[in-house]
């Protein structure tokens, strides 16, 4: 077994705090370490360094070489993408790689994880991953499903079939849907959150994008070289709108641990203890009377006096101040922050 890491998202989610510079895989958000370096830590407990597969962006590799070291990590092999074409090709290309530099066959099972997700405790996941090899390596497309507790647009949603003793068929993935689908979904009860975890084997996702993105497939046709090369020439699309949605032998695995995608300021709050008027108070934070906020500071004191629900971050030259509930708008913000510029 290979585990492919994907650390290549220039994730805003979390600005000011995470940017195109330091996206959310380099954060310590509740952790010791990187939320990359943790997910490296889970996995050193299943397999040895050499089998695992950092795949990134060029810009990303010198900080990613960095932390390696940092922590001591040993021989993890790192996979530079050119230009960021998303996570199909991304994985097409560690696909490519361990067929041809690693030398592993078309039924060597590669575990395919996202860098910046908190997920605890480690034994109870790396059964779950074992569980997801052994269906893999039956030639099975395997996602993992986190029970929904709110209607979440930021998410793929899993609808499971019948029982497969501890897992389920997927019956249909539909990534992100609108506010309304996403409702009907978490109502229904038969939809699970796709935690961006993946199994299968080489050969396994070779066929599935002949068959739903042949033009991946194609350019994955040369040598590993002019794969690079023609990186350019990938489209741009994520593995789930490009093979989960449309795939058909997909078997899902049920997560029962602790899971977060800390994808937006509202999750930190979420996952952060709190203290006796449910603040959460990192950095320097002065307050009076104030109830349920996260204050987040770097260099300056924040002072709040009678604020409620809400979410304050300085970093570098930037406040955000958002109502709590609302922090997935922060990627809008960006975007006018740059058009602004
Ligand atoms: N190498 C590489 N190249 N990695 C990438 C790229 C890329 O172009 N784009 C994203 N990644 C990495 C990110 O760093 C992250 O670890 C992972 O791939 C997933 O990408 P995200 O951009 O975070 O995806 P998402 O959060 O919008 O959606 C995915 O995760 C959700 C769970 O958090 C999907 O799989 C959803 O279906 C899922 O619910
Ligand atoms: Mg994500």
């Amino acid at each position: 077994m290979k585990i492919i890491i994907l650390a290549g998202g220039n994730g805003t989610r979390l600005f000011p705090l995470s940017c195109d510079r330091k996206p959310k895989q380099f954060l310590k958000i509740d952790t010791k370490m990187s939320l990359l370096a943790e997910t490296i830590n889970r996995f050193r407990e299943i397999v040895a360094p050499e089998d695992i597969i950092i795949v990134t962006g060029n810009k990303y590799v010198n900080m990613i070489e960095k932390e390696l070291a940092t922590y001591n990590m040993g021989s993890i092999h790192i996979i530079s993408e050119p230009m960021r074409r998303n996570t199909a090709p991304a994985i097409g290309l560690a696909v490519k790689y361990c067929r041809e530099i690693l030398r592993c066959s078309e039924d060597e099972v590669l575990f395919v994880s996202t860098s910046d997700h908190i997920i605890r405790p480690k034994d109870l996941f790396n059964r779950a991953v074992l569980k997801a090899v052994e269906f893999a390596a039956r030639g099975k497309f395997v996602t993992f499903g986190v029970q929904p507790n709110k209607p979440e647009t930021g998410f793929g949603y899993i609808e499971v079939g019948n029982d497969l003793n501890g897992a389920y068929i997927t019956k249909a993935f539909k990534e992100k849907p609108d506010a309304v689908t996403a409702e009907k979904y978490l109502l229904s009860g038969r939809f699970y959150w796709n935690s961006g975890m993946f199994a299968f084997t080489c050969g396994t996702y070779l066929k599935e994008l002949f068959q739903y993105a042949p033009k991946i497939a194609r350019l994955l046709k040369t040598d590993y070289a002019q794969v690079v090369k023609n990186f350019v020439d990938m489209p741009d699309i994520s593995v789930d709108y490009a093979v989960a949605e449309k795939s058909r032998i997909g078997v899902t695995i049920p997560l029962s641990l602790y899971w977060s995608d800390v994808g937006s300021w509202d999750s930190v709050y979420d996952v952060l203890n709190k203290d006796e008027n449910g603040n959460v108070i990192k950095g320097n934070a002065v307050t009076i009377n104030c109830k349920n906020n996260l204050f987040f500071s770097k260099k300056y004191v924040i002072a709040g006096i009678d604020i409620n629900d809400t979410i304050i971050v300085e970093n570098e030259n930037v406040i955000l101040v958002s109502k709590r509930g609302e922090t997935q708008k922060v990627k809008k913000i960006v975007e006018k922050i740059r058009d602004n510029k």
